[in-house]
């Protein structure tokens, strides 16, 4: 009879694929980080691995998850798509997104659903999962059953490519959301007719006073209870009457109109970008605000170079999402943890996927972060786009990712490995499994 002993046991464990060696895990003490199939093994002194990386003089944050992004792709392929949109989000240090379903066609069938999928298995970069549109003919339980992460963005308001609800379709919608137990995201504003010149009435049309009123609709919208998640908020007033998990956008955040030419359609985006005394009131509710998100919304320059009026809405922005964050924990206006919550923790947990981190268990999935700030260029990202508002802004980008275990990105050099599928709750498997990127 053979008789294991403890120590037998762990030499017969296998050997970690990585370890990441000297990491100064946020708030708590240096540790080398071990990581095998995906996830961490072990944290603390360090192992024999195959691959070893030396963190020393590097910010490691667990990699972030945007829930809102457009990854565009088929006729709008000029803007950006899967490929594009994947290496602009791994040189951000995001290594998974939620793509938005107001592609053209919009992803209202659960074919175009599976289609998209395939089209993401095929080319993404980084970890995904897709929504559904919402319009009021979608077939609700087909989309959820196909794998649909959530529900929209739904347009409770006119956007760029999406169908708008009225409110009783809204309603409608919320309640068969919330009888499959599902998410509805929300893109809440009100438009006032006119016509938008500039940055200054592009504001005023789209208001802060009808943005909160328009969250006050969608409240009224859902005596049922479906659980809601509000896209894109812009103002301290709107936040404090939504009762669902609440998303911000570094644009809100970082830009207002007084910052730039009042003409110029570059900054055209819904909501709008507003004046500096609201971008500084949004401020005021950082802790309120559930999750930081990027909005990626892409255009191509010839697009917004058109007159102000025709110009599409919309500004690129996951590349730059944590890098901007990341100068302001470093010039200590907002804390580590604080970006660790908002960009990594909350948003894995309104999506219900493996939470990345540090602890044994976790979704091995980091970035690591020089500690010095470099000025965003147009020429250092990797969106089709080719342009970005946030030229000349100070930022920290990610200088290695890691995803599911393995380097993705290096100095510049990508690999595209571990990329995931992430379905939605309601999934029901037909041919074959999920996680086949
Ligand atoms: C988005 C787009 O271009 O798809 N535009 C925007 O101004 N935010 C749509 C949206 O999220 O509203
Ligand atoms: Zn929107």
């Amino acid at each position: 009879m053979t008789i294991w002993s403890g120590a037998d046991l762990i030499c017969m464990k296998r050997r970690p694929a990585l370890v990441l060696e000297n990491v100064q895990v946020p708030r708590g003490r240096r540790a080398d980080i071990a990581i095998l199939d995906g996830r961490v093994v072990h944290t603390g002194a360090g192992a024999a691995a195959d691959r070893v990386i030396d963190c020393t003089g590097f910010f490691v944050l667990p990699a972030a998850v945007d829930v809102h992004v457009h990854m565009r792709g088929g006729s709008q392929s000029a803007k950006e798509d899967w490929k594009t949109g994947s290496m602009s989000a791994l040189a951000g240090g995001v290594t998974v997104v939620v793509d938005q379903p107001n592609t053209v066609p919009p992803i209202t069938t659960p074919e175009a659903f599976l289609a998209r999928i395939r089209d993401a298995q095929a080319h993404s970069y980084c970890s995904f999962a897709v929504n559904s549109s919402v319009t009021p003919d979608i077939p609700f339980e087909a989309m959820w059953t196909a794998g649909a992460m959530a529900f929209g963005e739904t347009f409770f308001a006119p956007s760029t490519y999406g169908e708008t609800l009225a409110a009783q379709e809204l309603s409608r919608a919320l309640g068969r959301i919330h009888a499959l137990g599902g998410l509805a995201t929300i893109h809440a504003e009100g438009v006032t007719p006119g016509e938008d010149t500039d940055l200054v009435a592009h504001d005023a049309l789209r208001s802060p006073e009808r943005e909160r009123e328009a969250v006050t609709a969608v409240h009224a919208c859902n005596p049922g209870g479906c659980r809601i998640h509000f896209c894109h908020m812009s103002t301290a007033k709107a936040i404090d009457v939504a009762k669902g998990t609440v998303e911000v956008t570094p644009h809100h955040l970082f830009l207002s109109r007084e910052k730039t030419w009042a003409g110029d359609p570059r900054f055209k985006v819904n909501p709008p970008i507003r004046s500096e005394k609201e971008r500084k009131a949004l401020w005021t509710r950082w802790d309120r605000i559930d999750m930081i998100a990027s909005d990626h919304a892409p255009h191509t320059i010839a697009e917004k170079a058109l007159p102000f009026s025709n110009a599409p809405s919309g500004v690129p922005g996951v590349e730059t999402m944590v890098p901007l964050l990341m100068a302001e924990v470093l010039d200590r206006r907002i804390t580590l943890t604080d970006l660790i919550r908002k960009t990594v923790t909350a948003p894995a947990a309104l999506l219900g996927i493996p939470p990345a981190g540090f602890a044994p268990g976790d979704r091995a999935d980091f970035a690591l972060y020089p500690q010095s700030t470099v000025t965003v260029e147009p020429e250092l990202l990797h969106s089709r786009c080719g342009w970005t508002p946030f030229e000349g802004s100070r930022a920290i980008f990610p200088e290695t990712v890691i995803l599911g275990g393995a380097v993705v990105l290096r100095e510049g050099e990508f690999s595209r490995r571990n990329a995931l599928w992430y379905a939605g709750k309601g999934y029901v498997p037909k041919t074959q499994g999920q996680n086949t990127a």
